[in-house]
Parts: C-alpha cells; structure tokens; sequence
C-alpha cells in the first residue's frame, strides 16, 4: 500500500508510551479466586447430572456415575468432581430454615454422598441458586421476591458440613429491589454467595451463573460485559450463556451439534477474562453421548480445551461411546485444556467452512486448532505465517493421532465433516510468536482492511479469514498492523491504515480487560460502526469515539 499523511495529532509524552503495550494484561492472568487459598488454577474437570438426568436424579444414579469415572479412568485423569445438579432438596426449609435433602431421592444424606466420592478420590459439588428459587423452583438461598433475609451463609455453613468442594450457584429467580438495576442486584447477590462461601472456612469452588443471565445474542450486550467485568471477582468459573442441549430419552438421536457450536459461539470471543482462578464456561461436555458423532464429539473436546474450559462430563458415563473416552481420555487434550499459563486461546481465522484457533502454552509451545463446520470432508491447510510463526520450523503434534512431524510451511490435512484437527507446535528456531488473525468486533464482525470506502479506510466486513483481515499485534510497540500498515488515528475520528513510524502518535493501543482498544493520544475508543454494509449501503468506517461504559460496539477480541 502507498504510504498515506495522517492528520497531525498532539505531542505524545513519552510516559504515554511507555505505559502502553498490547501484551497481555497481567490483571486478566492473576488468580482472583474469591479464597484465600487459590482455587480451580486450571479449569475444573468433573461429571454434573444435569444434561442426561435433569431432575430425574437420585443417589443411585450419582453413585453410579461416580464409580464409572473410577472405573473408565477418567477421575484418575483429572475428572473429578462429582456434582449434584437441581432437584435435590425438598421444596421448603425445614423449621430452623435449613435446606432438606429429598431422603426418597438421597436416601443416606449428602453427608454421606460426600463422604462416599472423598473415599473415591473424587470431590462433591452441590447445586443452589443465588435468587429466592432455583430454576426448577426449589428453595433458593437469595432474598424472597420483595425483600427479607437470604440464606447465603447459612446454605454455605450447611454444605461446609458436608464437605462440599464445589458450588454451582445457578442465577434463576434473583429479585431485584428497586432502586437497584437488574445488574446490581446480580452483583450484590454474588459477592454476598462468595463471602459467605469464604466465611463459611471451606475452600469451596464457585460457579457462579450470573452472565448467563445477561446473555444477548452472540457478542452479548452491555450488561452483559460488565457482569463478566465482575463475575471474576466472586467466582472461578461462570456460566455465560444458553445451556447445552440435554438428551432428551424420547428422542435419543437427536443431534445435539448446533446446540455445541451456539455455545462454542459466545464463548469464542471472552479469552480476555480467563485465566488461573478464572474461566469462561460455555456448559457441559456431551462429547461420547447421544446426539453426537465421533467427529463432533472430538470438536467439542478440542474447541473446550483450545478454549480453557472446564471439562465438566454431563452424560450416562457407563454408556460414554468408546470413541467418546478416548476423546475425553486423550492426555495430550487434557493437558492443553489444563495448560497451566491458563490463557484462553483465541479464534485467529474464521469464515463459514473453517475456523482455526491458537492458544500459546507455558512452555513455549503453541496450540493450533481448525474447525470444519461444514458437513463435507475438507482440505485443510494452515501457513505457518499466517498464525505468527514465520520463516521457521515447528515439530507438530497431532494430539488426535499422536503423529508428529517437522513442519516449515503449513500444517495440512484432511477432516471429517464437524471435526476439528488439534496441532501441539513445538517452535525450533523460530522468533517469539506474533499474535496474527483476525480482530473481532461487535456482531462478531471483523475488522478488514479492504480498500473498499477509500484509501486506508478499515471497515467492520462478515469474516472471511482473507489477508485483509489477518492483523498482527506489536510486541512492545503498541501497535496494530495490517499488511505492514499501522492502525492508526486519521482525520474526523476516522481510523485508517498509515505507515508505521516508531514513536508516531495515533499508532499505540492498549486493549482493556472490558475489550476496549484505547488510542493513547486521543484516549478514545475504537468503534464499530452501527449498520453493516449492503449492497446498496457501502461499508461505514471504524472511527475513534469516547470510550463508553462496556458499549458492546467498543469490544473487541484479538489474536493471541
Ligand atoms: C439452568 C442451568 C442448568 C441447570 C438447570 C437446573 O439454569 O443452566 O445447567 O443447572 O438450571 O434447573
């Protein structure tokens, strides 16, 4: 591209600059476990009754369940915590307002469950709900629906007695008082689940449900944003969206893959709110159980642990498929979901066939993921360039097949409709891994640099994994670049692409834990325009705007 004038901005300090960097913000990588001690570092791993039993659940089944992870190996693998999901209690407090466990479901008690799994090696989860009802209208530990005393502390004292490891607190049913949005009620409730938790002097793990209650759409809304800005700070790992289809008994076959690809959707786009101590989680493993093929099973597995989720099974364990556990079973995809950096990795190309994804790793190596979405057998091939590993050469690891080889310029081969290849790259000689791929804004739009409303112009287009979308994130430099160009601030609060020039004002951006790409000089943010292009209605340009309370059209996802 021609060099280009940019408009002449004000003089930046040099502290300015130093203080900006693209590099990962350490705040988004520090454990913010709501304990003293750190909990859940790595992901959660477990089995949870809800997605094959629902309500119909009972001891028998939970001890069934449990011996079967013993049994299969997976609880020696790291799936190890055995959670009761709703249903579980009777539908009032006794008279001390105490929960009471359905003895006709539990007959020996939860005490008893509990000791049952720690004498397995496993650990107990329990499931409540922070509003007045769970969602199957169960009593709830939150404030009844106009107003009184909630039961956080004395729901947590209670499953402390049973020696609980592990609490999901499900968001159904949460009053909101008035003069209190629905957002801060949410965040009242959930700081006040975790301090009780806390006070409650067992470590006990988090689940905390609240975003999945702010949900909206795919890129999500406002509210939505600032829920996961917080959620963090009560719990380890949060629900953040729809539920995955559970298995329905009168129609056992029923593919359940686009309900695995909705959650893999939202999930995608929040790498920068994970870490240890802290996870995204887009719902349950189903991989293995009905409704799934062996290829899909194997997308789920590797998407989850691309994406440092928690690997929570949700299925018949004893009736798993046997392509299913050895799916769940693979150590090379446990040890990459349970990679101990915890960073999220991050979709870097995508367009309606293939999606590829990398996640860095703590020694060094770098994982690398393609998607075949479409219902066809595909080609694939990934240039090592295109995902920051130039002019080198990497020994590659098919975790699926086990495979390796020595690779220098793309990592091919051919994939099952629905299946996704999974690459462990172990770098030699190469530089230190550039982030490069695609930066995605609101409506899960990319950011694409196409000449097409002008020169320089950078407009939101529907992903197409083309060069003109495939960024690359300066080291130390601040800097956003595509094909050598910087992004940079241009007139009117236009951004375009300029040449890059060290030091130049309107080139550094720092990219906040909300999302927001922040331009140093201006201190403003980086926008989506509103309206999509048409073939009537060329494509609006991304301009530079005051930075808003979590706008949704200021949040943005980068390659990792
Ligand atoms: C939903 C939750 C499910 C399950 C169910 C129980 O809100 O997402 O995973 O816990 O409630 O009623």
């Amino acid at each position: 591209m021609p060099p280009r004038l940019r408009a002449s901005l004000p003089c930046l300090t040099a502290v300015a600059l130093f203080a900006l960097s693209l590099a990962p913000a350490p705040a988004a990588a520090e454990p913010t476990a709501s304990s003293d001690t750190p909990l859940a570092l790595t992901p959660p791993m477990g089995w949870n009754n809800w997605a094959h039993y629902m309500c119909d659940i009972d001891e028998a089944k939970v001890v069934a369940n449990a011996d079967a992870l013993v049994r299969t190996g997976l609880a020696a693998k790291g799936y190890d915590t055995v959670t009761v999901d709703d249903c579980w209690m009777l539908k009032s407090r006794d008279a001390g307002g105490g929960l009471v466990t359905d003895t006709a479901r539990f007959p020996h008690g939860m005490a008893w469950l509990g000791r049952y799994l720690h004498a397995k090696g496993l650990k107990f989860g329990i499931y409540e709900d922070a509003g007045s009802l769970t969602c199957e209208k169960y009593p709830g530990s939150g404030s009844p629906a106009g107003g009184g005393a909630d039961h956080y502390d004395q729901d947590a004292r209670l499953f402390a007695s049973w020696k609980v490891d592990y609490v999901k607190m499900d968001g159904c049913n949460l009053w909101v008082p008035p003069g209190k949005t629905k957002e801060q009620a949410y965040r009242d409730a959930y700081g006040s689940v975790a301090r009780a938790l806390r006070a409650s002097g067992r470590d006990m793990v988090l689940s905390a449900s609240a975003p999945a209650y702010f949900q909206q759409g795919e890129w999500g809304g406002s509210d939505w944003h600032k829920v996961l800005g917080w959620v963090g700070e009560t719990g380890q790992l949060w629900r953040e969206g729809k539920d995955i289809k559970v298995y329905q008994p009168a129609a056992p076959g029923a593919s359940r893959w686009s309900s695995v690809m909705g959650n893999y959707g939202y999930n995608r786009w929040l790498g920068r709110y994970a870490g240890p101590g802290n996870w995204n989680d887009p719902d349950f493993l189903i991989a293995g159980a009905p409704g799934l093929t062996a290829a899909e099973s194997r997308s789920q597995v590797g998407l989850w642990a691309m994406m440092a989720a928690p690997f929570i099974l949700s299925s018949d364990v004893s009736r798993l498929t046997p392509a299913g556990v050895a799916a769940l079973g693979n150590a090379d995809l446990i040890a990459l979901d349970q990679d101990p950096m915890g960073r999220q990795g991050a979709v870097v190309s995508s367009n309606a066939t293939f999606e590829v994804l990398v996640r860095p790793l703590a020694n060094g190596d770098r994982a690398v993921a393609v998607l075949n979405r479409s219902g066809n057998a595909r080609d694939i091939s990934v240039p090592l360039a295109d995902i920051g590993l130039d002019s080198c050469t990497v020994n590659a690891k098919d975790l699926w097949s086990g495979a390796r080889t020595d690779v220098s310029a793309s990592l091919t081969g051919k994939l099952a409709a629905h299946d996704t290849a999974v690459w462990r790259l172990t770098p030699r000689g190469c530089a230190e891994a550039v982030p490069t791929g695609q930066i995605n804004g609101a409506g899960a739009r990319c950011a694409d640099g196409a000449n097409t409303t002008g020169v320089g112009a950078v407009v939101m287009a529907a992903c197409t994994a083309g060069a003109d979308q495939r960024w690359t994130v300066g080291r130390g430099d601040a800097s956003l670049r595509l094909a050598g160009e910087c992004l940079s601030a241009g007139e009117d609060g236009a951004v375009e692409l300029a040449d890059c020039a060290p030091g130049e004002p309107g080139q550094s951006w720092t990219h906040r834990r909300d999302g927001a790409l922040v331009e140093a000089v201006s201190g403003l943010c980086l926008t989506a325009p509103a309206a999509a292009a048409t073939p009537d209605a060329p494509a609006k340009r991304l301009r530079l705007t005051a930075c808003g309370d979590h706008r949704v059209d200021q949040a943005w996802s980068l390659p990792v």
